[in-house]
């Protein structure tokens, strides 16, 4: 055999790199967390972006890995940074990347048991370790998927296969289906409409209130209004909580009103049904045991690297009817439910190890880790809103329910586009700086800063730092002139 297989798989090259890259990731973490002078985000455009690697590819083939991971980690945006704030995704606990690279090496294909025994059995013990936190009884049961996404669009094609009329899967369905929704709600519920071949019609936005929860007194009406228009309804989705203001919708008032008609009724807890395991805040999510199908993930609030999803059904038996469908070479008993063949209940058929990262922080520290976390950056988020409120010149989009906060700075008089435009322009200034990592959103028209405060380790003077850049990119003045507290 060639050397450069020998030498591809040598477990003595692989220990040594293994090594140096645990130091080098572990004096990361020590930088971004200590290091003044780190930033939370080194920006490139696209191309200068493209252009580097091009380069690296040209010049350095055959070079050191560890080059190579030192310049991955060096041009990527820090999310174990403390003044990251961007985007949904935790900073991952570095023991559960440990355990992604444990699921790298094994490359357990997991779809047929035998392909992941002890992965397949731990995520039966995850999977109903979440679902008991909910308030589950024992029949639950479900899957872990590769994102909310994805289990979102599963839990969505078994509501379809339990309540369409027509036996979709066999012979598919010649009813107008159609689910009801938030406005507010994520864009994969409205794709995973499309994707099932419901069109536009198949997506009712029900209007939100003024803190963006669903306005659940309307369901009645925009319910009659569909069938009046012909459409068959299947399903209600809840979101716990929304992407863009962290916003809970009633579960309770959605589960009597899918119990009242028969509905499905899908909870979308992709962020905020990790709240389950805090005792502080699980109220957030009271109704949500009563839910046919629950999504949330493990990347977004509880820690691991992404991407970890468990999909919770309240009688387990509904993830077994999704797919039915002949893959002999897989399986010998076609029609056996068993829980022990994944492939039998997700779209995925070779996937990761996933249950591995969770039940890794789960069986270490246990669910108080979670607790803790989730209390923190709960409490991050409260102080900043608070702070928001007392800084002249800034406003809240809306009370925040959780870690999420919209906020905008608004100097007396300024309006419409050029308020817009202002808050765009601070959003990008330090985008571009890289101290700060936030994001921007729409809501109803107005351009505002987001951020969601997803790391422990962000303290008060980071968030009061946030609000002083960015008033110092707004004002062109000195850092020092803000914070000030109104009269
Ligand atoms: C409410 C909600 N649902 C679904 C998703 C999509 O989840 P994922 O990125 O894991 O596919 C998101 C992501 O931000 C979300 O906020």
């Amino acid at each position: 055999m060639s050397d450069l297989i020998h030498q591809a798989y040598d477990p003595e090259a692989f220990r040594r790199f293994g090594h140096e890259l645990v130091d080098l990731l572990a004096e990361h973490l020590a930088a971004v967390r200590q290091n003044e002078e780190e930033p939370a985000i080194p920006f490139t455009s696209p191309e200068a972006e493209y252009a580097f690697w091009q380069q690296d590819f040209q010049h350095n083939r055959g070079g050191s890995p560890l080059g190579l991971f030192a310049s991955v980690l060096e041009r990527s945006v820090r999310v174990q940074h403390p003044r990251y704030m961007g985007h949904q995704i935790s900073p991952a606990a570095p023991l559960a990347a440990l355990a992604s690279l444990v699921d790298g090496l094994l490359n357990n294909g997991m779809g047929v048991y035998e392909m992941g025994a002890a992965g397949t059995a731990i995520e039966r013990l995850v999977v109903k370790t979440v679902a008991r936190q909910m308030g589950f009884g024992e029949n639950a049961d479900g899957v872990l998927t590769s994102g909310g996404t994805l289990a979102n669009l599963t839990a969505l094609l078994a509501a379809r296969s339990a309540k369409s009329p027509s036996p979709v899967w066999q012979e598919g369905h010649g009813e107008e289906l159609a689910l009801m929704v938030s406005e507010e709600a994520h864009y994969c519920v409205d794709r995973a409409v499309r994707i099932m071949g419901w069109g536009e019609g198949g997506i009712i936005r029900v209007p939100a209130d003024e803190r963006y929860r669903m306005r659940v007194d309307l369901l009645e009406e925009y319910l009659q209004k569909a069938q009046r228009e012909g459409k068959t309804v299947v399903a209600v989705v809840g979101s716990a909580c929304s992407t863009s203001t962290g916003s809970f919708d009633n579960l309770e008032a959605i589960a009597d009103f899918c119990k009242k008609h028969g509905l499905w009724f899908h909870v979308d807890g992709a962020h905020g049904g990790a709240l389950c395991f805090s005792e502080k805040h699980r109220s957030l999510l009271a109704g949500i045991e009563r839910a046919d199908s629950v999504a949330m993930d493990f990347h977004k609030m509880l820690l691991t690297p992404a991407v970890a999803t468990a999909l919770i059904f309240r009688d387990g038996q509904h993830s077994f009817r999704t797919f039915s469908q002949k893959a002999q070479y897989l399986w010998e008993r076609e029609t056996d439910e068993e829980w022990f063949n994944l492939a039998k209940r997700t779209f995925e058929c070779t996937k990761l190890m996933m249950g591995l990262k969770a039940y890794t922080l789960l069986r270490t520290y246990g669910p108080e880790l979670w607790a803790l976390y989730l209390d923190r950056v709960m409490e991050l988020g409260r102080q900043f809103a608070a702070l928001v409120q007392e800084t002249r010149g800034f406003e809240l989009a809306v009370a925040p329910q959780c870690n999420i906060v919209c906020f905008r700075y608004r100097p007396d008089g300024l309006e419409g586009e050029a308020l817009n435009a202002l808050n765009e322009a601070i959003r990008q200034a330090l985008l571009e700086e890289g101290r700060f990592y936030i994001v921007k959103t729409n809501l109803r028209g107005s351009a505002y800063l987001r951020v969601t405060l997803s790391n422990p380790f962000t303290t008060e003077a980071d968030i009061r730092e946030l609000l002083s850049s960015s008033l110092f990119v707004a004002n062109n003045e000195q850092p020092t002139t803000a914070n000030k507290t109104k009269p």
